[in-house]
């Protein structure tokens, strides 16, 4: 059987780099091609190919799939949020123009699947608060969330008029060491960590009870792997799955950090960035994708507080009273 040949745009960004070695591990280092806009980082030793190339040039693109008989993408390359709302049309303009390269692509060289993520900014102030369903109302007040609106619109009318088969997840906030994110509202959920492990503080821009969903990277990305793998006939959900693990507020997370960092502090200083947390949900309901493809996550905040202090302190010199508590195991 022919194997697979993938490439993931927008490959050095947070998602990327934990996904691409994970689909390196499945499908090979050679069959998985990391491109981004972004030279390769010279610390980031690449196992398989890399290109830098920007998504927007649609003649690169098509040279690429076709050099190395790209039978899969992954389209990861966007503005998030809040730097979105810096600059609304070159937020558009990425985030449309990508996708609709890549779906045209996708029709022409008959791609066989197509993955590209939306996120629960598609929501607004008119959708439920809490368990958003999956087919909520959706009113976006950014940028980004209306550029991921209008995609998933699109998705759905490449899968009706072309039979392309694309796979979209609306990704909750993610959390991961081994990237900083990129520009996003839930931000804050990294940003913390990594505060508590050098200053052992942290100011938020988002006040202490605003509560969001969130997910860890490894969940993410297994996620995103097995609606990859999942069945087509299976897939029911056209435009994007609602896809859930957690939600917490920041005053919950400094809570959890403390537990490992007594002196931890934290405080607060709201920024324009409350606007957009405050016009999402801070949970959905994502049942339709545990039904389909038996979704589940993994991950609880104890376990992602644990896993990302144990990233993060190794290589530093700090010596954290919790220590041994970190090294002693609890559930996920
Ligand atoms: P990121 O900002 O960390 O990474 C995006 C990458 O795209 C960057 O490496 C950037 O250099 C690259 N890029 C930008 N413009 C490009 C261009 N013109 N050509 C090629 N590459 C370009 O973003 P991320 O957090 O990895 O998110 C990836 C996707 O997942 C985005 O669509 C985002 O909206 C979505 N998403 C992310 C989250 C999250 O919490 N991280 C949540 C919901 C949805
Ligand atoms: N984490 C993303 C952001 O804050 C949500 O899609 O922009």
């Amino acid at each position: 059987m022919k194997s697979d040949n993938i490439l993931v745009v927008g490959a050095a960004g947070q998602i990327g780099t934990e996904l691409v070695p994970a689909l390196r591990r499945i499908h090979g280092d050679l069959h998985v091609v990391a491109a981004d806009l972004r030279p390769l980082a010279k610390e980031k030793k690449s196992a398989g190919p890399y290109v830098q190339l920007d998504v927007l040039n649609y003649g690169a693109l098509a040279t690429l799939i076709t050099r190395y008989d790209i039978n899969q993408v992954y389209l990861l390359a966007a503005t998030l949020s809040a730097i979105g709302e810096k600059d609304p049309h070159r937020a558009w303009d990425l985030n449309m123009q990508s996708l609709l390269n890549i779906l045209d692509l996708a029709r022409e060289k008959r791609l066989a699947k197509v993955f590209w993520p939306s996120s629960i900014a598609v929501f607004g102030p008119d959708a439920p608060r809490t368990a958003c369903p999956q087919d909520a109302v959706k009113s976006p007040s950014t940028v980004y969330g209306i550029s991921k609106a209008a995609g998933e619109q699109w998705c759905q009318y490449y899968w009706n008029k072309y039979r392309v088969d694309i796979r979209s997840l609306r990704y909750p906030g993610l959390i991961s060491h081994s990237a900083p994110p990129g520009g996003g509202t839930t931000d804050f959920a990294v940003d913390i960590f990594h505060q508590a492990v050098r200053h052992q503080k942290y100011t938020s821009f988002l006040p202490a009870d605003t509560c969001l969903p969130m997910m860890y990277m490894s969940d993410a990305v297994r996620a995103t792997m097995e609606l990859m793998e999942a069945p087509a006939n299976r897939l029911l959900v056209k435009t994007s799955y609602n896809l859930s693990a957690i939600s917490f507020t920041p005053a919950q997370v400094a809570k959890s950090i403390a537990r490992y960092i007594p002196a931890f502090t934290i405080d607060y200083a709201p920024d324009n960035r409350q606007s957009i947390a405050d016009s999402w949900p801070s949970s959905l309901d994502d049942s339709a994708a545990r039904n389909d493809w038996h979704w589940d996550h993994e991950y609880e905040l104890a376990g992602i507080t644990r896993d990302m202090l144990l990233h993060l302190v190794t290589g530093t010199e700090l010596s954290l009273s919790g220590i041994t508590d970190l090294l002693s195991p609890i559930s996920l």
